[in-house]
C-alpha cells in the first residue's frame, strides 16, 4: 500500500477521482483541471452515482484519469463510497491497469472522515479484486485477472497509514471468508471447517481452537445440533475458538456463526431449484472466522470467543423427521415441526454452550430466513436484538462500515408464535408470516437475558456480481464487526 502527498498526486500515470452531482467541479490546478471543466461542460461529467469516465490527459505525467459520480453530496455515506470505490476498481480491473492512485480527499464529503475513506478505498481495493477460480483449471489468458496495485493520496500521510493498513487486513479476512463460504459442499463439510479453524489458529499465538466431536456433544446433550447432523454421512462438530488480546479477567464478545455446510431442508427437502446456494449456508461461520482472523491480526485489545456449531441438512434413514421431538443442551425440549428449520436448532446448542464464557453480549450471524430475503433483498441484514442499546452500538457501527442493517421489532406476539403444546417450543412459527421474527424469537429462548444482536444474513450473503463484490459470497459482516469492536475499544 502506497500512500502518497496529495500534492504529488498529479505525477502518477493513473489516477482515481471522485465527483458529486451539486459541485462536479474540481479545485484540480493545472491543464488535468482544465480538461476536466472543459468535459464538464460539455455535459459528460454529471456526478451521478455510480457514473464512471475514463480521460486520457495530454501530459507528461497523468495518462489516464477515472471519474467517478457520488451522487448528491448530502447524501452521501459510506456504502455509497465503498460502491464508487468498486466501480472504480472493477474497471481498472477489466482495463489491466498494473496500479491506481485515489485522491481520498474527493471521496470525503459530510460527516465522512478521510481516514475512514482510507480504510474503506483499502478494504474495497481488495474486495473488489476477488474472485473465487480455485476449481477453474483452464483459463485464457484473458480471463487470468490483474492485480491492481491501489495507492492512496492524502492531505496528512502519517494518520493514514494505520487506517490504510487496517482496511487491506480487513479486506484479506474478508476475502477469505468468501472463500471458505464460496467452497462447495463435497470440499468444506464441518470436519473440513474445523480443520480450516484449526490451520488458522495456528497462525497465531493469541488463539486456540478446541474442535467438539460427536461423543463429546452427545455427553453435554447437544440434541439440537445432533438432531440437524443426525442424516448426514458427515458427522456435525462445534468450533471452540478463542482470541485472547484482553486481560484474562475481561468476559469476552461472543460471535456465533451458523455452520450449515449443505442445508438440503432434511426430510422437510427443499425444492431443487437453486439448492446449490445452500452450499453458502455456512456463510455465517465463514463471517465469525474472517472477524477473528482480522481481530487477531489487528492485535485488538480485546477477548473474543467465536462458537461455530457446523453440521449438514441431510435427509435419510437416520434424518429427524417432521414431529421429533428433542433436548437441547440448555434443558429446554423442542418440536421439531420444519427440518429445514434447521439453523436455529443449531444456533440454541452453540449459544448454550457459549455461556461458559460468561459473555459480555453474544452476536450471531446466521443465514436463517428466506423471509428476510423478502423484506430486505440483498441490500440490508435484518438485526434483531434483546437489548436497545447494543443494537444502537451496531446501527451506529454499520453506518461508518457501509455494511447495512436494519432493525425488526421483537414483540411478545411474535414470541407466542413457537408455542408447543407437546414440547418447550416449536421450531417453527404457528401462523405463516413473520419468518425472520418468528427465527428469532426461537434463538432469543437460549439467549436469555445476555445483551444480544442477532443478524439474519440469508440476504446479504451471497449474491449476484455487483459493484463490488463478484458472484457468489461476500463475507458480510465482517467490516461491520471489526468497526463495532474498533468503537468499543475506544469507549472503553
Ligand atoms: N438456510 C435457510 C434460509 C435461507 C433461505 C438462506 C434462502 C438463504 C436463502 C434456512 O435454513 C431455512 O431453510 N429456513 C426456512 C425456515 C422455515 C422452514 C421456517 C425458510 O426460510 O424457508
Ligand atoms: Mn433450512
Ligand atoms: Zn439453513
Amino acid at each position: 500500500m502506497t500512500i502518497v502527498a496529495r500534492k504529488q498526486m498529479l505525477s502518477f500515470p493513473n489516477l482515481a477521482l471522485a465527483i458529486t452531482q451539486d459541485k462536479p467541479v474540481l479545485e484540480i490546478p493545472g491543464p488535468i483541471g482544465e480538461m476536466l471543466r472543459d468535459v464538464q461542460k460539455l455535459g459528460d461529467l454529471s456526478g451521478k452515482e455510480g457514473e464512471v469516465t475514463v480521460l486520457y490527459p495530454h501530459g507528461p505525467k497523468v495518462q489516464r484519469l477515472m471519474v467517478v459520480g457520488l451522487g448528491k453530496k448530502r447524501e452521501l455515506d459510506m456504502a455509497k463510497v465503498r460502491k464508487a470505490v468498486g466501480r472504480v476498481m472493477k474497471r481498472a480491473v477489466r482495463l489491466k491497469w498494473k496500479a491506481i492512485v485515489f485522491d481520498v480527499e474527493s471521496f470525503a464529503h459530510n460527516h465522512l472522515k478521510a481516514l475512514d475513506i482510507c480504510q474503506a478505498i483499502s478494504l474495497v481495493g481488495s474486495i473488489a479484486q476477488y474472485q473465487y477460480k480455485e476449481f477453474k483449471l483452464h483459463q485464457t489468458p484473458d480471463e487470468k485477472p490483474v492485480v491492481v496495485d491501489v495507492a492512496l493520496a492524502v492531505e496528512k500521510t502519517n494518520a493514514c497509514i494505520q487506517h490504510a493498513r487496517e482496511g487491506r487486513v480487513i479486506g484479506e479476512a474478508v476475502n477469505f471468508a468468501r472463500t471458505l463460504a464460496n467452497q462447495p459442499a463435497n470440499k468444506l463439510f464441518p470436519l473440513s471447517l474445523a480443520e480450516q479453524a484449526r490451520k488458522m489458529a495456528r497462525k497465531y499465538a493469541a488463539m486456540r481452537v478446541k474442535i467438539l466431536r460427536l461423543p463429546e456433544m452427545r455427553r453435554m446433550g447437544m440434541g439440537a445440533l445432533l438432531a440437524v447432523g443426525a442424516g448426514s454421512q458427515r458427522p456435525p462438530v462445534l468450533i471452540d475458538l478463542f482470541y485472547k488480546g484482553g486481560k484474562t479477567s475481561e468476559r469476552p464478545v461472543v460471535f456465533i456463526g451458523k455452520g450449515i455446510t449443505f442445508d438440503s431442508g432434511g426430510i422437510s427437502l427443499k425444492p431443487s431449484n437453486k439448492m446449490d446456494e445452500m452450499r453458502f449456508d455456512m456463510s455465517g461461520a465463514a463471517t465469525v472466522l474472517g472477524t477473528i482472523k482480522a481481530a487477531a491480526q489487528l492485535k485488538l485489545p480485546v477477548n473474543i470467543a467465536g462458537i461455530i456449531p457446523a453440521a449438514e441438512n441431510m435427509p435419510s434413514g437416520s434424518a429427524s423427521r417432521p414431529g421429533d421431538i428433542v433436548r437441547s443442551m440448555s434443558g429446554q425440549t423442542i418440536e421439531i415441526l420444519n427440518t429445514d428449520a434447521e439453523g436455529r436448532l443449531v444456533l440454541a446448542d452453540g449459544i448454550t454452550y457459549a455461556k461458559k464464557y460468561n459473555p459480555q453480549c453474544i452476536i450471531d450471524f446466521a443465514t436463517l430466513t428466506g423471509a428476510v430475503v423478502v423484506a430486505l433483498g440483498n441490500v440490508a441484514s435484518g438485526l434483531i436484538s434483546n437489548d436497545y442499546q447494543l443494537a444502537e452500538e451496531i446501527k451506529k457501527a454499520a453506518d461508518v462500515s457501509g455494511e447495512k442493517v436494519w432493525q425488526l421489532p421483537l414483540w411478545n406476539e411474535y414470541r407466542d408464535l413457537i408455542k408447543s403444546d407437546v414440547a418447550d417450543m416449536a421450531n417453527i412459527g404457528s401462523k405463516s408470516g413473520a419468518g425472520t421474527i418468528v427465527g428469532a424469537a426461537f434463538v432469543e429462548k437460549f439467549i436469555g437475558k445476555i445483551p444480544w444482536i442477532h443478524l439474519d444474513i440469508a440476504g446479504t450473503a451471497y449474491g449476484d456480481a455487483g459493484s463490488i463484490y463478484s458472484k457468489g459470497a461476500t463475507g458480510v459482516g465482517i467490516c461491520l464487526a471489526l468497526e463495532w469492536l474498533k468503537q468499543r475499544i475506544k469507549r472503553k
